[in-house]
């Protein structure tokens, strides 16, 4: 073969690659299709924290390639892996297509949001509630206002049923850090698994159990001795758990994209998994008052209504954009979910899933109510701020400034 020949066979077969063909996408399907990606990259493509990438003004070849390795496996990561197997391919070009030609400049598009929002008026709280702040790497505890210093993001936290231990994970540093309540000391700081994200406490106080999201399983920590005593596998990205009220099963939201793991407490073992159809990556999720209904929580904008027993999916509800927390009030008669790439949060009632919206403010992603149900407060992540909404009228009462990205809230008696 003459020189020529040769690179005119090496232009054909790299143009033939599928790697390096242009891509060709529609920028409005594009748009269209943008707000699931909303809530961890940004409406307006610069991701809303250091963990998410920025995709405004990337290369669309570039942006293509990732989608694909995402879904194919060859780029290993669980929460885009769920994702990008939610796209088609032309979701895909066209996704690419409308990221590269928005401004990469975070700094034109800061001028462009509107002004900060109004101060905070008022630093009473109703309960005791334990927020964590993950910027800030504390948890700040009111109403008293004392700050407890933890570690790097402090993300999800919990109570014990006696009030005695707070428990926060701290994903970057695959740690779990016990606090005590009545002194605010630091008790211990306990390695997990990769990637902890959401911790509850076993009905009994006996035990905590963390979902590592990194790691596909949970680890159990005896809150007697305050060490890791069991893992149990469950799948790809497990993000939060809920144990039934006699404390014998805890069901684990699988953000991997499996469903809805069934763990048995006993045997530690999990023991199924319950298919979601209809949502993207379950992310949180609570319990009907009867335990018969699982409202989980995806993290792209849906609420499916599961009925446990038979599997089957009643309602998939569209809720506001990016992931949140969610409660079931402990009367039972509503659910609330938060929504961090939006400013809503859902109520939705239980029995008719009728929903309605609330507007709190930027960023809200923690929500819990008080055990008597008479107030639900919800963490405003990008405003540093807490809201208090009441519960019988649906309206937002108090609004407190807090450290910075408050993420989730514990609120003791409503687990
Ligand atoms: C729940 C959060 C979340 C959502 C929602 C999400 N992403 Fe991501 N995305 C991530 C994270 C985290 C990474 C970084 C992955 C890594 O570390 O490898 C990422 C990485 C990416 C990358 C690679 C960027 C780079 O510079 O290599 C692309 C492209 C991407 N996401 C596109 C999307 C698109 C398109 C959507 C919506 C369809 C979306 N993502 C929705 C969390 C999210």
């Amino acid at each position: 073969m003459n020189r020529s020949l040769l690179s005119s066979a090496l232009l054909l077969s790299l143009a033939a690659a599928p790697g390096f063909a242009a891509v060709n996408g529609d920028l409005a399907a594009g748009r269209a299709k943008a707000p699931m990606c909303a809530g961890c990259h940004g409406a307006n493509g610069i991701g809303i924290s250091a963990e998410f990438p920025n995709l405004a003004g990337q290369k669309a070849d570039y942006l293509s390639k990732q989608l694909h390795a995402f879904r194919d496996g060859s780029r290993v990561e669980p929460t885009m892996k769920a994702m990008a197997s939610a796209l088609s391919d032309e979701d895909i070009a066209n996704l690419a297509v409308y990221f590269a030609s928005l401004e990469r400049s975070p700094a034109k598009v800061a001028k462009a949001a509107p002004a900060a929002s109004a101060k905070p008026t008022a630093r009473e709280f109703p309960h005791a509630t334990f927020i964590t702040m993950k910027k800030s790497g504390t948890v700040e505890t009111f109403p008293d206002e004392t700050v407890w210093r933890g570690g790097p993001n402090m993300l999800y936290d919990a109570v014990t049923p006696d009030g005695s231990k707070l428990l926060a994970t701290s994903p970057s540093s695959n740690t779990v850090y016990v606090f005590d309540i009545a002194s605010g000391g630091q008790l211990a700081v306990i390695p997990v698994g990769k990637a902890p994200k959401g911790v509850k406490v076993s009905p009994d106080g006996r035990f905590a159990w963390v979902s590592n999201q990194g790691s596909g399983n949970l680890s159990v920590i005896d809150l007697a001795s305050l060490k890791v005593i069991d893992t149990i596998e469950v799948g790809a990205g497990p993000h939060n758990a809920r144990f039934t009220r006699d404390g014998k099963l805890a069901y684990v939201t699988l953000q991997g994209g499996a469903g809805l793991a069934v763990v048995d407490t006993t045997t530690r073992k999990m023991v199924r998994v319950i298919p979601i159809p209809g949502i993207t990556g379950p992310h949180n999720l609570d319990l009907s008052q009867d335990e018969k209904t699982a409202f989980v929580r995806d993290f792209v904008h849906h609420v499916a209504v599961l009925d446990i027993a038979s599997g089957e999916v009643r309602k998939v509800i569209t809720v506001g954009n990016g992931h949140g927390g969610i409660d079931v009030l402990p009367d039972g008669r509503h659910a609330v979910t938060a929504a961090i790439g939006d400013d809503i949060v859902t109520v939705i009632d239980t029995q008719t899933l009728e929903t309605r919206d609330i507007k709190v403010g930027k960023g809200p992603h923690g929500v819990r109510a008080s055990s008597d149900s008479r107030w639900i407060y919800v963490t405003l992540t990008k405003d540093d701020q807490v809201v208090v909404i009441d519960a019988s009228t649906l309206r937002v009462v108090k609004r407190i400034g807090v450290g910075k990205f408050p993420f989730w809230v514990a609120v003791p008696g409503n687990p």
